[in-house]
């Protein structure tokens, strides 16, 4: 069960150096993979078993595979940054292992003790090391997940499961970079329902938020904003991000709901935010005290926030009969310097007093 020693086969036909510094220079975001995978076993009666790291590739999956058919499958995202020294770290990747248990919890699969996670990082980094870019705002992007594989087609909880982590070089998530977005209220599709899968990190709430975002995207807006399913009135999070507020008074107010993703970047930023001397609102927001607010000055910035995105400020929100912000706005100031702290310690660039970096 606890068994961590993984065999590892090398990748024969890995990428060139060559190749792979052209792929670095400008590594866009999810778009090429690095040279090797891990891959995990569990089965109800063996436990977790068969640690490998082998070439990435393709996956033999039985057509009957569960995941393919109800979707019982749970994702993680995290980075790992390089150092001013070379040496290659992780943010909070406990954190990352105790939500995947979480997201396992609510999706009936079986949790991957923290450890292993851990190990299964550095396991992969020890060997695509090298894919771990220098050029600032870069990163390697790691992406453990877990689903389904037994084969049978009735439906109960999957009795074979595969874990695997890749990995993939990532700039910005945003093609504009740190300029701020603009933002799709969805009024016609919500995320993620009471008592639904909307905290767990599943791929069913992405499927879901896809036509919401083809509507954002039509509507020439990069991310689209869910409402809760309930009443439609208050703020939930965006297709792949959270959202805070910041008031005048420099108080940071972020939706409270059992239906989003309790995201990492989001807590630790309002966690450098509390270190600050500011307050924090963790509370039901609708989007009429936003609108309101915006319009009579009491709140002055939004953003954005997560492993991919980082921070990113938000200009504009736009809806079917009403807009809020502007396209052209300037960044928050707020947002922007908190956007540098949190870089600065995932970068190595300023000291770790939350202990939040970890060595891979
Ligand atoms: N909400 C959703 C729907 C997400 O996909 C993400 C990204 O993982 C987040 C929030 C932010 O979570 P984190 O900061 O842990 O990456
Ligand atoms: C992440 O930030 O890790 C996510 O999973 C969100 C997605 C938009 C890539």
């Amino acid at each position: 069960q606890k068994d961590l020693t993984f065999a590892v086969t090398r990748n024969e036909s890995a990428v060139s150096d060559a190749d792979r510094a052209a792929i670095l220079a400008n590594p866009g975001f999810g778009k090429t993979f690095t040279d090797h995978m891990v891959d995990v076993c569990w089965s109800e009666h063996g436990g977790w078993h068969r640690p490998r790291v082998q070439p990435y590739g393709p996956i033999a999956l039985d057509p009957a595979a569960s995941v393919l058919h109800y979707g019982q499958e749970i994702f993680e995202g995290l980075k790992a940054y390089r150092h001013a020294d070379g040496s290659i770290w992780s943010f909070r990747p406990d954190a990352n292992a105790r939500r995947m248990q979480a997201s396992a919890r609510r999706m009936a699969l079986p949790e991957l003790p923290e450890e292993y996670f851990i190990e299964s990082l550095r396991q992969l980094v020890a060997v695509d090391g090298d894919w771990v870019p220098t050029a600032p705002e870069t990163s390697l992007y790691l992406r453990p997940f877990m689903f389904a594989k037994e084969a049978f087609l009735g439906v109960r909880p999957a009795h074979k499961v595969a874990y695997y982590v890749i990995a993939s070089p990532a700039g910005a998530y945003f093609p504009g970079g740190v300029s701020p977005v603009s933002i799709w209220l969805s009024t016609e599709y919500s995320r993620a329902g009471k008592g639904g899968t909307g905290a767990a990190k599943t791929g069913g709430n992405y499927a879901a938020s896809l036509v919401a975002q083809a509507e954002a995207a039509e509507h020439g807006c990069q991310q689209v904003l869910f409402l809760d399913s309930v009443e439609g009135r208050y703020l939930e999070e965006l297709g792949g991000m959270n959202i805070v507020l910041v008031k005048r008074d420099g108080t940071l107010v972020t939706p409270q709901s059992a239906s989003i993703l309790p995201g990492i970047t989001r807590d630790s930023v309002l966690h450098l935010a509390e270190d600050r001397g500011h307050t924090v609102e963790r509370r039901q927001v609708s989007i009429d005290e936003w609108r309101e607010g915006v319009a009579n000055g009491d709140i002055v910035e939004a953003f954005a926030c997560g492993t991919a995105a980082v921070i990113t400020p938000i200009g504009m929100i736009s809806a079917r009969d009403f807009t809020i912000g502007s396209a052209d706005a300037e960044p928050g100031e707020l947002t922007m310097s908190l956007r540098e702290e949190l870089t600065d310690i995932q970068y190595g660039r300023r000291p770790d007093p939350h202990d939040w970096m970890l060595r891979l």
